[in-house]
């Protein structure tokens, strides 16, 4: 008997350590300068080889994401089957724990993950693809999935800059009750086009390295999520309570985050934040949050 060839991808969560909403560009997006951090929240995808015709998507726990066609796998997988030019089809199956809609980026990673996965179930060698170009197709945070560790990003997000690992900070994350709408939020902005860009001690800091400006990070998006989701402000409160080193709305939220110096920190802090639910990760170095496929064979 064949054995089944299963290629496992782990992907992380993100945070934006720094966001600033530079103006809105001629095609419809906002011109941002970001600093993208991975962090120990993770999702798996398995990913199997199937007969050609055949994209099909399960999802753990069931109904934690839609599993159709608008799912970013199931588009990430049509995309890389028509730029690649493969006959095969393939069987995903996404164990989701990445909070939803919360400006961790879940779905963005998936895709990542989706594109890695099946690569290796296609034999298609990460060299001889164009991984970069369709993982911008799919979504502004795609691309810095592909990078992982710690990325400046500009433009839409996509134009990256790898940077060095930050230290080994820990996060105490409080997800939102429901998700927030990412267009909703920059669209509340009311920006008009790109104009002088202003001075950043966190653009410096991304250029010229040292230790990273702590009190000068900000996320432009925050005051619209905090107005619009009062339960998101409340939580934000809660973790600045506890004088962490940086607290923040993540992305376009609703989750907000607190880093501290240590994991006992990070630990003490979340249990007395209990009634919130959170979670404890670590910001990830770039070797441990990097994409990689598993071959697990199955008889
Ligand atoms: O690129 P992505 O599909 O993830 O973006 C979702 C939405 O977020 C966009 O449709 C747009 O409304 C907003 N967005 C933006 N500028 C960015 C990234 C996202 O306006 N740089």
């Amino acid at each position: 008997m064949s054995r089944v060839r299963h290629v496992a991808v782990r992907c992380p969560g993100k945070v934006n350590l720094h966001l600033e909403v530079l103006g809105k560009r001629p095609d419809g997006y906002h011109e941002l300068r970001t600093l993208f951090a991975a962090v120990g929240v993770w999702d798996e995808l398995v990913v199997t080889a199937a007969p050609a015709g055949v994209i099909e998507l399960t999802v753990e726990p069931a109904g934690a994401v839609s599993a159709g066609g608008d799912n970013l796998v199931m588009r990430a997988a049509r995309a890389a089957s028509a730029a690649w030019g493969v006959g095969a089809g393939a069987r995903i199956h996404l164990r989701k724990q990445i909070p939803v809609g919360g400006g961790m980026g879940g779905g963005s990673a998936d895709a990542a993950a989706t594109l890695v996965g099946l690569a290796s179930v296609w034999d298609r060698p990460r060299s001889s693809v164009s991984m970069e170009r369709l993982a911008e197709t799919l979504g502004s945070d795609v691309p810095f999935f592909l990078v992982a560790g710690v990325a400046w990003g500009e433009g839409r997000g996509t134009e990256l800059r790898a940077l060095a690992d930050l230290p080994p900070w820990w996060l105490v994350l409080l997800p939102a009750e429901a998700p927030v709408s990412t267009p909703e939020v920059y669209a509340s902005l009311g920006l008009g086009p790109l104009g002088e860009v202003a001075e950043s001690a966190v653009y410096d800091w991304s250029a010229g390295g040292g230790t990273l400006p702590l009190s000068a990070c900000r996320n432009d998006l925050e005051p619209a999520v905090v107005v619009r989701w009062p339960l998101v402000r409340t939580r934000l409160e809660a973790l600045r309570r506890t004088d962490p080193l940086l607290a923040m709305v993540s992305g376009s939220g609703g989750t907000v985050f607190a880093v501290y110096p240590s994991e006992a920190r990070a630990r003490d802090e979340a249990e007395r934040l209990g009634s919130y639910r959170p979670l404890v990760a670590p910001l990830l170095s770039r070797e441990r949050s990097r994409l990689r496929p598993l071959v697990v064979e199955e008889a």
